[in-house]
């Protein structure tokens, strides 16, 4: 496998799923304290209270990633940290633990990325109207402006905002994130400000003329057709509309889809002049998370069906298919560039088990190996691929499946808190030797 010698290798996180502290120096509620409370929104009910307990071990996570030898670090942002009440009174002290965050990192060599919205949207907010709110779009502004003025200078990789479909669709459309909202008009509703929020933040970062890049991240997922009959490619078409073109065309063309009517109509009272020129505004890069394919078929009321997974799959039960990551790559390039890609989060979890010190995770491994080589696949073909995060440093809360699903190269204790580096994180570490 052959990678430009400045390719940057890391690893990711996001603030609830690791940091715990949650009612620690200050910081608010997030519509995922609430959530996580609900019964029956989280598997076993687990919260994020503790979680990897990040926020008193980020030194040591620090020096184990320098261990590891990765070249940066992409974390998120508690918003609700810098401003509790999502807006007004900075606490000092949230700040305070992304600084030494970032000193931490810088002194060890590593490059922090930082992503300003990772899903734990302050509660005050949420209370009123969350994402449905088109204020909330420039209450985000505000908060990325503090942050680029305080970070702007030692931080040069900004993600606005991670997977605005999980946000919107997860959290507003079928309700299984936070906020735990339903109603397809709210996900269209939320996805167009969350949209606008991006272009707000980037707008803010151009006008401060700092030294660095910035971009969003989604989560994109090459549909195939099951067979090559025309209602499954148009059925294809439609799954590819909802879970990718929803967010790429906008960002890339300054549109919906226009082959999308009913959702058109849907979000048209939600659009204002000029939000398709923010939206639109020219990125530095754009990050896609990769995880597994779809496979379409002509069906139901949606007009599509997924089918099952063709092949091995992994303990979430997205089917392994690292040749997606492939094809993604090049179609992105070639309907959206050229425009540099990051590859910002890729990764599997398996039901790992600690045995005598040692976790063996042959799949994990093998799993990130065969994405790798498909990466060096796509540069070789010509696509601007910059770097590569793996998902997860540290096993951590997952959402929905609570502690459940393990997403590690490192292995944690819950109960102890010991890290302990997976076969799959050594396996990474003499990858990044050579
Ligand atoms: C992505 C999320 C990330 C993690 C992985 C498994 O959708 O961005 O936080 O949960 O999935």
């Amino acid at each position: 496998m052959k990678f430009p010698r400045d390719f940057r290798w890391g690893v990711a996180t996001a603030s609830y799923q690791i940091e715990g502290a949650a009612q620690e120096d200050g910081r608010g509620e997030s519509i995922w304290d609430r959530f996580s409370r609900t019964p029956g929104k989280v598997l076993h009910g687990h919260t994020g209270d503790v979680a990897c307990d990040h926020y008193h071990r980020y030194k040591e996570d620090v020096a184990l990633m320098a261990e590891l030898g990765v070249d940066s670090y992409r974390f998120s942002i508690a918003w609700p940290r810098i401003y509790p009440a999502g807006k007004g009174e900075l606490n000092p002290k949230g700040l305070d633990f992304y600084k030494r965050l970032v000193d931490e990192l810088l002194q060890r060599g590593i490059e922090p990325m930082a992503t300003l919205y990772h899903w734990d949207l302050p509660q005050v907010l949420e209370d009123k109207g969350g994402w449905l709110n088109r204020d909330t779009a420039y209450y985000f502004r505000d908060y990325a402006v503090t942050m680029f003025e305080e970070l702007g200078d030692t931080v040069k990789l900004w993600i606005t905002l991670n997977e605005p479909w999980c946000s919107a669709y997860l959290g507003y459309g079928n309700g299984v994130h936070a906020p735990g909202k339903s109603d397809l008009n709210w996900y269209l509703q939320a996805a167009h400000i969350l949209l606008l929020a991006h272009g707000l933040a980037l707008q803010a970062y151009r006008e401060l003329n700092l030294p660095g890049e910035i971009g969003i991240t989604l989560n994109l997922s090459p549909q195939y057709p099951a067979s090559p009959s025309r209602e499954d490619g148009e059925a294809c078409r439609r799954a590819d509309g909802f879970l990718n073109r929803w967010f790429l065309d906008p960002l890339f063309a300054g549109f919906y889809p226009q082959d999308m009517p009913e959702f058109l109509t849907a979000v048209a009272p939600h659009i204002q002049p000029g939000d398709f020129d923010l939206i639109s505004a020219p990125q530095d890069f754009l990050g896609i998370n990769y995880y597994s394919r779809g496979i379409i078929k002509a069906a139901g009321k949606d007009g599509y069906e997924a089918l099952p997974p063709a092949g091995p799959v992994t303990h979430m039960g997205w089917e392994v298919y690292p040749e997606g990551l492939y094809d993604l790559l090049l179609r992105v390039h070639r309907d959206y560039g050229p425009i540099p890609l990051y590859i910002t989060e890729n990764g599997a979890a398996y039901p790992d088990q600690l045995m005598e010190g040692r976790v063996a995770d042959p799949e994990r491994t093998a799993y990130l190996r065969e994405h790798f080589a498909q990466a060096a696949r796509a540069l070789e073909a010509g696509v601007p691929l910059k770097g590569y995060y793996v998902w997860s440093f540290l096993d951590n809360f997952e959402w929905a499946f609570g502690y459940e699903r393990r997403f590690g190269i490192v292995y944690v204790d819950f109960q102890t808190q010991a890290r302990i580096i997976k076969d799959s994180g050594r396996w990474y570490q003499s990858f990044l030797l050579v």
